[in-house]
């Protein structure tokens, strides 16, 4: 327990409350409220700027330093020397695996990675231009139609089975909602490819030509999704927690953190930065879009711009960064237009006041729809490639959550709705200005 406190005086109660302090192993201390509804009290935190929602020991995120730390390990150490797999253990399990486990789960994953059959008819009665967003929401949704034999989420060994199914099928259901997007027969997964090198060939490959996925593109894609693995508790993290803390399967679960993701303000972001850039057009438009973003009766933002957390670089960003410029040039792509806009933005703002004041640093998903552009894929696949390395992540938390014991999630309110009134009779009603 703890021997820190809080002391709380408020207006109008004779005593102050005495409120537990708890210190984790790194990060601000936090102050237990629990004991203030019992005196009257809800706190009240939109957007839950000042909000720690749980203990964890996944992910710690320094924002004012820019440091990521997965179970320990920093982002750029498991970027530069660790792959997808490696730290998808590591995230689920908290230690990197020795030569035999890891071996073990790489054979886990390649052989759970095929779909049942009929998930092939699901996706094809979507129309052709369905988001592939939209098709990963309903299909992974649906997955526990289909997987309906581990579902007991209180049953280690149910959990971990839905944990590998997922793990090993988003990246296959992931490349069949792009070739029904362009009308190609879907690719089976290889067992003989690595995890990354697979999917670009389900992305890529046709049942016409043998197999041939660029090492270098491969290495940039296990990268991709190595840095989208997890993020502690962001927006679609704490969607699957709360979906979670009600009993729901883990694929409903998983199905939540999707939906979530696909907001601009947060996954969707990485698409919105290409459109971004395109509308752009040119890098001597770009101080007039920066002037649109800086001013306050625009609601023109610039994409893959600021974080929650980040007041510094996203230290993810500068990994993306350098392994655009590997892309690029694996590629002989040396005068890409859009790049040049990126980077001609990056400097323009990272010396401007206004972003400098508001601490306002490229992140993530800055330059990560650069690299998938080059690769080949299409603006609407960004953010079903981020939930494809973030399902890791989420299947984490869920995890952590039902293993350390939890309760429902059911936040209350500051209510400023009416006080109670009476119904007066339809004839005696006047009419009202809505807006909605
Ligand atoms: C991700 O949480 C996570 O960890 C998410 C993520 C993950 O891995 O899970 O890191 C992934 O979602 C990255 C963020 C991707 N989103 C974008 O790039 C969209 C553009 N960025 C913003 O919309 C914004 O910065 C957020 C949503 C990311 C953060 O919003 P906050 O923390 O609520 O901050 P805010 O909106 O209150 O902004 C603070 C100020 C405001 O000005 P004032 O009202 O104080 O005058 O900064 C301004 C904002 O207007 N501002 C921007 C801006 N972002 C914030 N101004 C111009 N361009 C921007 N991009």
């Amino acid at each position: 327990m703890t021997d820190k406190k809080a002391t709380l005086t408020v207006d109008g109660l004779d005593e102050s409350i005495e409120l537990p302090v708890y210190s984790g192993t790194l990060g601000p201390d936090v102050i237990d409220v629990t004991a203030l509804t019992g005196k009257g009290y809800f706190t009240y935190d939109p957007g839950f700027m000042s909000t720690a929602s749980c203990d964890s020991a996944i992910t710690y995120i320094d924002g004012g330093k820019g440091i990521l730390l997965h179970r320990g390990y920093a982002i750029d150490d498991l970027a530069e020397k660790s792959n997808y797999l490696e730290t998808c253990y590591l995230l689920l399990h908290g230690e990197l695996p020795s030569k035999a486990e890891y071996d073990e789960f790489v054979e886990i994953i390649t052989t759970h990675s095929m779909v049942n059959e009929s998930i092939s008819r699901f996706i094809k009665g979507f129309n052709y231009d369905a988001h592939p967003m939209a098709m990963m929401c309903g299909v992974v949704g649906a997955l526990s139609a289909f997987y309906h034999d581990s579902l007991d989420i209180n049953n280690p060994r149910h959990r971990i089975i839905s944990a590998h199914r997922l793990i090993a099928k988003i990246p296959t259901i992931a490349a069949m909602c792009y070739k029904h997007s362009k009308g190609e027969p879907f690719m089976y997964p290889q067992n003989n490819m690595s995890y990354s090198e697979n999917f670009l060939h389900m992305m890529f490959g046709t049942p016409c030509s043998a197999p041939d996925v660029n090492p270098v593109l491969a290495r940039a894609m296990d990268k991709i999704f190595l840095l989208h693995a997890d993020h502690e508790q962001n927006a679609s993290t704490s969607t699957v927690r709360l979906a979670g803390s009600s009993g729901a399967n883990p694929f409903a679960c998983i199905a939540a953190g999707i939906a979530t993701l696909w907001g601009p303000a947060h996954g969707g972001a990485n698409e919105a930065v290409l459109n971004m850039l395109e509308h752009i057009g040119d890098v001597s438009n770009i101080d007039k879009f920066v002037a649109k973003a800086k001013d306050k009766d625009d609601p023109f933002r610039l994409m893959g711009f600021g974080h929650r957390v980040y007041k510094n670089f996203d230290p993810r960003a500068k990994v993306m960064k350098e392994t655009c410029d590997e892309v690029l040039t694996e590629l002989g792509i040396t005068d890409d237009p859009l790049l040049n806009i990126a980077k001609r933005l990056e400097e323009i703002a990272l010396s401007d006041e206004y972003f400098i004041e508001k601490k306002l640093y490229p992140n993530v998903d800055f330059y990560s729809g650069i690299i998938m552009k080059a690769i080949g894929i299409p603006t609407d696949m960004f953010t079903v490639i981020f939930a494809t390395g973030r399902t890791v992540g989420w299947i984490a938390h869920w995890h952590e959550m039902i293993t350390q014991g939890y309760r429902i999630g059911r936040p209350r309110q500051l209510y400023t709705g009416e006080v109670k009134r009476d119904l007066t009779p339809i004839d005696s009603r006047k009419s009202h200005e809505t807006s909605f």
